[in-house]
């Protein structure tokens, strides 16, 4: 049996919460597939910041560079301002690791209400890829004339052609993967002097490396508005850093609710481990009450399984979710109308892999 070390990162707030229910239904699984885990679980949270004044210790990426896969839930408490949690433990992953490629699924699924009107499950279905480590995200910068009137702020982003090239040429690649021979680019070369005009610079450099896929690019204001009058239309959307993150909830809130969306951390290369966690955050409004939905959380264990090269295990997880969604029967959180508790609702998706396999 072969078995994978997997680094538990729960973090915050409803990190803690939906975390369980995903490591039930990898344990379900596993034992379906003849797969083993072994897990090592690292508290790091805000709670260990205002303990210790960091988020992980010293030897954190040591540690964690010796497990195949990052489960992560999330990082983020109203006590300690977002940018030093942030900058304090998830960033650092994402580029200390060359985690590149942010791969985010947008599926309708059943059993879910769609905001826009006579969707099906399937209708929408498409991938974000965003790039990861680059880009606006960046800590170069800072302060001016700090306490006068002329006080203000600079905040670089920086876009490598390295960087760019290889987060569209995997666009591409996901592309003809999927058989879906079409990419759209989300730009913004109108207003971004610099870095949008690179951008798509480099996007039409690459686009004629592979004539046979159909490209199209769009401003990013009006992109967000043809996610919500057509998402059909996409089939993968690359985007960068931050165009990327704000089209991750745009899409998942097209297609009913960010709790269920899961986001992979790529480093294709292999070189260091990759890291898999919901698209949505700690959720500080409802974490303690044990109600958050764990599909999210759930279905990034999925991705995991897939990157791992467990794609059987990978498709039964996410099998368990459509037909546990499906089921009117099947109990939910509150969020998507149903009553049920983040326990509950995990064990009913659990039940519905021994159910299907
Ligand atoms: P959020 O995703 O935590 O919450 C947004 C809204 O969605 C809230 O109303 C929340 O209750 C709801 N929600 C989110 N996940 C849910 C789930 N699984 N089930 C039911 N409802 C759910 O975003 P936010 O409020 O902008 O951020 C809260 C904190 O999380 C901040 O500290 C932020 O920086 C952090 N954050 C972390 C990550 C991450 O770790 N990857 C991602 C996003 C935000
Ligand atoms: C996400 C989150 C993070 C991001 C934050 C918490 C830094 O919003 O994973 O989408 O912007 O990448
Ligand atoms: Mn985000």
């Amino acid at each position: 049996m072969k078995t994978y070390k997997i680094a538990v990162l729960p973090g915050d707030g409803i990190g803690k919460e939906v975390m369980p229910p995903a490591l039930a239904v990898l344990n379900a699984v596993g034992e379906i597939c003849n797969i083993g885990f072994s897990y090592s679980e690292y508290d790091w949270s805000c709670e260990t910041y205002l303990a210790t004044g960091s988020m992980m210790p010293a030897d954190g990426m040591d540690r964690l560079s010796q497990h195949d896969a990052i489960l992560l839930g999330a990082v983020g408490y109203p006590t300690v301002p977002d940018h030093i949690s942030l900058w304090g433990m998830l960033i650092p992953i994402r580029r200390d690791f060359d985690q590149y490629v942010n791969l985010r699924p947008v599926r309708l699924l059943p059993g879910i209400r769609c905001p826009l009107a006579d969707r099906r499950p399937g209708d929408i279905d498409f991938w974000i890829v965003r790039e990861n480590t680059e880009g606006e995200y960046s800590r170069i910068g800072g302060r001016f004339a700090e306490g006068t009137d002329a006080e203000g702020v600079v905040q670089t982003a920086v876009f490598t052609r390295h960087g760019t090239d290889r987060i569209i040429r995997y666009a591409f690649e996901l592309a003809q993967k999927l058989g879906r021979p079409h990419v759209s680019s989300a730009t913004k070369s109108n207003g971004l002097f610099h870095s949008m005009p690179f951008w798509d610079e480099r996007f039409e450099k690459m686009a004629a490396q592979y004539p046979a896929t159909r490209t199209d690019s769009h401003h990013i204001d009006i992109l967000a508005a043809r996610f919500v009058l057509s998402p059909e239309y996409f089939d993968v959307v690359v985007g960068s850093n931050l165009f990327g993150d704000i089209l991750s909830d745009l899409g998942p809130g097209v297609t009913g609710t960010i709790a269920v969306a899961p986001s992979a951390n790529i480093n294709p290369e292999g070189r260091y481990p990759s890291m898999f966690e919901p698209v949505h955050g700690s959720a500080p409004d409802i974490a303690g009450r044990n109600i958050a939905n764990p599909v999210g959380q759930i279905w990034a264990a999925a991705m995991m399984l897939d990157h791992l090269g467990e794609a059987e295990a990978g498709r039964l997880v996410l099998r368990a979710i459509e037909t546990a969604l499906a089921d009117p029967a099947v109990p939910r959180t509150p969020d998507i109308g149903g009553t049920a508790s983040t326990a509950e609702f995990g064990a009913a998706i659990a039940a519905a892999l021994h159910k299907i396999r």
